[in-house]
């Protein structure tokens, strides 16, 4: 095996981190002699580094193969000294220290190499980079939709329009993903759990978010009496219903108050709280009114869109993406698709915005 092909197994060792880890970077090591692994190790929840560090001491030489340049932890760079390590191949700098451990591995006459496979190694850990410049969450859409773009029946049925492969892939997501965001009119219509359901492995619920200007959600909701380790966020106007909010409060869900009045509720603002509050990912799963007021203003990252082999048709039919629209193609949000998978039935369409969007995102 050669280097890139080491470097992408370190790769998928550190994506055992997926739905364990949310404010670090997903992080493995990976040292190889000729084809045999000496030593592998992930930041997955399982194993801390100090007690694998403690697990056996490395004899025979051998390349360290990391996808993130790790912190200065002593031990590891003890470790690193004693051990046969010959040479260190990382895939992305951290961004807290960039090359502090590149520099202490020169100092050692240690031979380092920094980029392989970085388009791999950035991808692993974009939520992570995203948050580390960003004053927004990084944002993912995700919608199950018919084949002609409706993701209900005229009369609200939506369930399910999409088949059980792809509606596993969007529980992965969930597990992925700190928080879930929807629109207060899916709360209505579909009362759904917004909990993480992934037979047989761990799964984390994500924190439940719920955009509702005037406080319309029961409090008799079931998703707010529901079993869950994770919470509920109310974005709500600061002069909705003061009453409600003091009842709601009391159920342990918390309220995010928008002071900015006009209509609909400004979803920076929201965004730039949910942030403060420590939310660093956010999958954004509808209605149709909630996707058009991400994509206007440009606050997504990524985006899953789910096409079944269904037709549902009417006019009045909720669609993926619905609100006011676009007056021009001029203004309409332009996409790369970077991924099909099918799933099942289902085709799933990734794709995020063109570079210049991202510019406009980056910039606010
Ligand atoms: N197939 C799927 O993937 C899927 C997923 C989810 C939902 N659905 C379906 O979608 C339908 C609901 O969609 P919907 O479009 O009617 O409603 P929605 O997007 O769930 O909720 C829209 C409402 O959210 C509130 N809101 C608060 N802040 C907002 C903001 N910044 N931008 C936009 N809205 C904001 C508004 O009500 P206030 O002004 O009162 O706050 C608005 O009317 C249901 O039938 C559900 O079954 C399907």
């Amino acid at each position: 095996m050669n280097d890139e092909l080491w470097m992408r197994k370190a790769i998928e060792l550190a994506r055992q981190g997926e739905g364990y880890i949310l404010h670090q970077p997903y992080s493995s090591l990976l040292l190889v002699s000729g084809d045999d692994v000496l030593f592998a190790w992930a930041l997955d929840g399982h194993e801390s580094l100090d007690e694998a560090l403690n697990r056996q001491s490395i004899k025979q030489r051998g390349v360290l193969y990391l996808p993130y340049e790790p912190e200065m932890i002593p031990k590891l760079l003890l470790w690193i000294l004693h051990s046969g390590v010959i040479r260190i191949e990382i895939s992305v700098l951290n961004t807290l220290t960039p090359t502090q451990f590149v520099r202490w591995c020169e100092e050692n006459k240690i031979e380092v190499h920094v980029g392989l496979l970085s388009i791999e190694g950035h991808q692993l850990n974009e939520v992570y980079l995203h948050n580390s410049k960003s004053n927004f969450p990084y944002i993912t859409l995700s919608f199950g939709m018919s084949l002609d773009g409706k993701i209900a029946t005229v009369t609200g049925d939506s369930k399910y329009i999409s088949g059980p492969e792809s509606r596993d892939f969007v529980h992965q997501l969930r597990n992925k993903h700190q928080a879930i965001l929807v629109g207060i009119n899916t709360i209505l219509i579909d009362h759904p759990k917004l909990t993480t359901r992934l037979d047989g492995t761990y799964s984390r619920d994500p924190e439940r978010i719920i955009l509702d200007s005037n406080l319309q959600i029961s409090l008799d909701e079931p998703l707010l009496h529901q079993k869950s380790k994770a919470g509920t966020i109310i974005i709500t106007r600061a002069d909705s219903n003061q009453a409600k909010k003091t009842s709601l409060r009391s159920m342990k869900v918390r309220i995010i108050e928008i002071e900015d009045k006009r209509k609909p509720l400004n979803l920076l603002e929201a965004l730039t709280k949910l942030k403060a509050m420590g939310v660093g990912s956010i999958l954004v799963e509808g209605g149709g009114t909630i996707h058009f007021s991400f994509i206007k203003e440009r606050l997504f990252n990524r985006l899953f869109a789910t096409i079944s082999p269904i037709i549902i048709g009417g006019e009045l039919a909720k669609t993926a993406v619905s609100g006011k629209g676009f007056a021009t193609l001029n203004e309409a949000v332009k996409l790369d698709f970077i991924k099909i998978t099918k799933m099942g039935q289902d085709y799933v369409l990734e794709a995020i915005q063109k570079q210049e969007d991202i510019a406009i995102l980056e910039e606010k």
